[in-house]
């Protein structure tokens, strides 16, 4: 699994590798600028514009949001990764930190219209998933919603199928599988982007 330092080293190329798995609709990125368009529309058709992104990476999602006049909060454990966030989001609130230790003390002061985590939360185990998670719902806003875009499956037997067709599967990271994940969380919706990549929204409300 990589570490801090790992994403370090990744931090200039990430855009560019993602980029190509993309394109190429192949595992692990397949579907990525689909989900995150996705997103951001959703963010913008609501009116709240508190927005947090957990491991928000090179700013990809956010950097649109911010430009469109969201307030920008986020953390993420790689210091090269914030340096180029940062550099597009001046005024954005990036905080350094592992959140498998939770999040940092000032992003638990504000209330989020959104939380988003896209490509991140795989780094997690899926019970501390389901921790994390439910340590982010009283952070919405009433009618605040959390989106997890991720390699993600409806079932366990989907993500089998998917790691039958691909030829290099990282078996460091823990994918969702949604219709477990729905044991924790029965309001979660989940929605499927391409062969790997799904949606996962959870409001407040549905708690
Ligand atoms: C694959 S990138 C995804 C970046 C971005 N969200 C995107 O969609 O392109 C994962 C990001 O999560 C961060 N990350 C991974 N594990 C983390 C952890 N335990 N604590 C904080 N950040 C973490 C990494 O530094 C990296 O920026």
């Amino acid at each position: 699994m990589l570490d801090n330092k790992g994403f370090d080293l990744w931090a200039d190329g990430y855009d560019k590798s993602v980029g190509v798995s993309d394109k190429d609709e192949t595992y692990p990125f397949a579907g990525y600028k689909h989900i995150l368009n996705e997103i951001y529309n959703r963010i913008l058709s609501h009116s709240g514009r508190a927005v947090l992104d957990i491991g928000f990476g090179t700013g990809t999602l956010t950097t649109k949001l911010y430009e469109q006049g969201c307030d920008i909060y986020g953390q993420d454990f790689s210091e090269r990764m914030i340096e180029l966030a940062q550099s597009k989001m001046p005024d954005a609130k990036l905080y350094h930190g592992d959140f498998s230790m939770g999040l940092a003390d000032d992003l638990k002061k504000t209330r989020y219209d959104a939380i988003v985590a896209t490509y991140s939360i795989h780094h997690l185990t899926d019970s501390q998933k389901v921790t994390f998670i439910n340590s982010l719902l009283p952070l919405l806003k009433e009618d605040g919603c959390i989106y997890i875009g991720d390699v993600a499956f409806n079932t366990r037997e989907d993500l089998e199928k998917c790691k039958a067709r691909t030829d290099w599967w990282d078996t460091d990271e823990i994918y969702i599988v949604a219709d477990e994940m729905k044991k924790a969380f029965p309001a979660m919706n989940f929605e499927q982007f391409s062969h790997c990549a799904g949606l996962l929204s959870l409001k407040r409300q549905g708690e």
